[in-house]
């Protein structure tokens, strides 16, 4: 079937997106307002971007979804403008749900924490809490919000890495994929566990031609 997103509506090319995109690693992202309440939001268009600086993106949409104009800002995208810092937390098979939990539309003064049962624990370079149930903790400062049409997309800088001790190899200086257990999103309310691992060797660096 051929589709022109133009020709759609765009519920419709929301649903080819994220069926088409997958799966998605969730950023979850922790942040504060300027009073200290507390946000906990997980957010699905979420890539990493380079490593020199380290930065992450992902991107906000608009609060109540396509029909939602006028609504105003996720909680998230208010927070993050306001104190230019977060935190992306690393969802794993063990806190899928409460990661689901924190996606309800709660108002600005409800600390999603709280509502999940997740214990917020202090950062080393943000004052932003991070969710000390999660195996990865990325500390980050904002570099940029690129607007893109409704979409707000978040560029951020890593200036703190947390990583759980059983899920670190210091001697290879890599995260053990077999003990993280993250998830993916696909469409709707579909996610995937990483438990079936393959290896593939590549081809040799120097050049083919
Ligand atoms: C797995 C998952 C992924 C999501 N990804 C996004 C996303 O990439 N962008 C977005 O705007 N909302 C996304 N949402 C919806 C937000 O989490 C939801 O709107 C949330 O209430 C925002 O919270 P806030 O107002 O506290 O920032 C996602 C929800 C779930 C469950």
């Amino acid at each position: 079937v051929e589709l022109d997103p133009h020709t759609l509506a765009p519920t419709a090319v929301y649903k080819l997106m994220i069926g088409s995109v997958v799966p998605r690693p969730i950023a979850w992202v922790s942040s504060i307002d300027a009073a200290g309440v507390r946000n906990l939001a997980p957010f699905s268009y979420f890539m990493a971007i380079g490593h020199e600086p380290p930065s992450i993106a992902f991107s906000v949409g608009p609060r109540g979804g396509d029909t939602g104009g006028g609504m105003g800002k996720k909680d998230t995208l208010a927070n993050v403008e306001a104190m230019r810092e977060f935190v992306v937390n690393v969802v794993d098979d063990d806190t899928a749900e409460r990661m689901n939990v924190t996606s309800g539309d709660y108002g600005s003064e409800v600390d999603e924490f709280a509502v999940a049962r997740l214990t917020p624990a202090p950062s080393v370079k943000v004052k932003v809490p991070r969710v000390a149930e999660a195996p990865v903790n990325l500390e980050c400062r904002l570099n940029q919000v690129v607007v893109i049409g409704k979409h707000n997309l978040v560029i951020g800088e890593i200036v703190q890495f947390h990583i759980r001790d059983d899920v670190y190899d210091a001697r290879t200086g890599r995260l053990d994929m077999h003990k993280l257990r993250p998830i993916g999103r696909l469409a709707g309310n579909l996610y995937s566990h990483i438990h079936q691992i393959v290896e593939m060797k590549r081809p040799s660096d120097t050049y083919i031609g």
